[in-house]
């Protein structure tokens, strides 16, 4: 115990306080509540009797000695606080440094658009995994197997994990999403689903392997093709303008029956034709139709009760026509020079 407080006698003659910080540092380390003075103080009771007053005494000195040192130094600082001017190392008439803004990327800004369309018609969103399997990406949604429709989505296989099947994949389309969604929810299901899918396609002005989709899904009792076409066509009046024309053709999806794609009216030309609707006066925006019985039965949702529609775009078209930017490539290649264009759009 005595060579404690000797040491920390020493100590405390030793210490260095310099600024208000360091002030702070040297009171909880001495002279504070949990300091090791108190600490000792709190040893004291197991001091034997007899020495109890001398070490008692010893201790006392030393709280005096950090306190003395305390003040002390308070004071010095305080001095040196109030001789400086208030605004001493500031130059107030200097420009302000301008703090650089992060901004949103042109594919955000369209989903974040899309997503509050849709919201305000009572769409939710969900998401799901990027690696996905064949079951969730083709055989739920009615892909046959051996069936060409697959190799219509040039998909991006993975090397087998641990003596697995090679199963594994990157999922081509956002429907994998449809899938979770109806095995574990109840209808009324009305969700879109934003993400990122993959295919393997060479990169162009026009393609890219990496691309984004939205998908969109609704299951009720008593959905109709009518509400499907309708729904769409408000979306379409909210994100393209109110005069926006719209067309249906018939299609084809595995997972869809009947299929449809829709086309706009081109929002360059005015349907008068341009190398952008490649002189049609139309550009299509997306694919849909009514879920597939078979897909419903898959996802343990009765068909004889439900019926739904599901429709996916692209992301990338939608941003190219509204923002005019003419290669695909750009959304990917992070150049400074493009991104901060977007700054001023919420
Ligand atoms: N999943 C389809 C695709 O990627 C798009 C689609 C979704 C079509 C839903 C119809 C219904 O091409």
């Amino acid at each position: 115990m005595q060579d404690t407080i000797q040491q920390l006698q020493q100590e405390i003659e030793a210490y260095d306080v310099t600024t208000a910080a360091g002030l702070d540092q040297f009171r909880i380390a001495y002279t504070g509540r949990k300091g090791r003075i108190a600490d000792l103080f709190d040893q004291l009771k197991t001091v034997p009797a007899e020495d109890r007053r001398s070490v008692g005494q010893q201790l006392n000195a030393l709280k005096q000695l950090a306190q003395d040192k305390f003040d002390q130094r308070r004071q010095q600082l305080e001095d040196e606080a109030a001789a400086q001017p208030a605004d001493a190392g500031y130059d107030y008439t200097l420009p302000a440094v301008p703090g650089a803004l992060g901004t949103r990327h042109p594919l955000s800004l369209t989903r974040d658009e899309i997503v509050r369309i849709f919201s305000r018609i009572g769409f939710n969103v969900a998401e799901g995994p990027e690696i996905e399997d064949d079951w969730h990406n083709f055989s739920a949604l009615n892909f046959p197997e051996n069936h060409p429709a697959r190799e219509m989505q040039d998909t991006f296989f993975l090397p087998p994990a641990g003596g697995e099947e090679q199963n594994r994949l990157l999922r081509t389309h956002t429907s994998t999403v449809q899938v979770r969604l109806m095995q574990s929810q109840k209808p009324p299901i009305r969700s879109i689903m934003p993400g990122r899918v993959y295919r393997n396609e060479a990169i162009s002005a026009r393609a890219h392997m990496v691309f984004h989709q939205i998908e969109g899904l609704y299951i009720d009792e008593n959905v109709s093709f009518a509400d499907l076409k309708q729904t769409i066509y408000y979306f379409a009046q909210e994100f393209y303008g109110q005069d926006v024309k719209m067309r249906m053709r018939p299609s084809y999806f595995p997972f869809t029956e009947p299929s449809t794609e829709i086309d706009i009216s081109c929002l360059i030309c005015k349907g008068v034709g341009c190398n952008i609707c490649k002189y049609t006066g139309w550009v299509e925006i997306m694919g849909a139709g009514m879920v597939d019985p078979n897909v419903l039965r898959a996802c343990g949702i009765d068909p004889e009760r439900y019926s739904g529609f599901a429709f996916g775009m692209g992301l990338e078209r939608p941003t190219m026509l509204k923002y005019q930017i003419k290669d695909l490539r750009l959304f990917t290649q992070n150049d400074m020079r493009f991104l901060r264009q977007f700054e001023a759009i919420h």
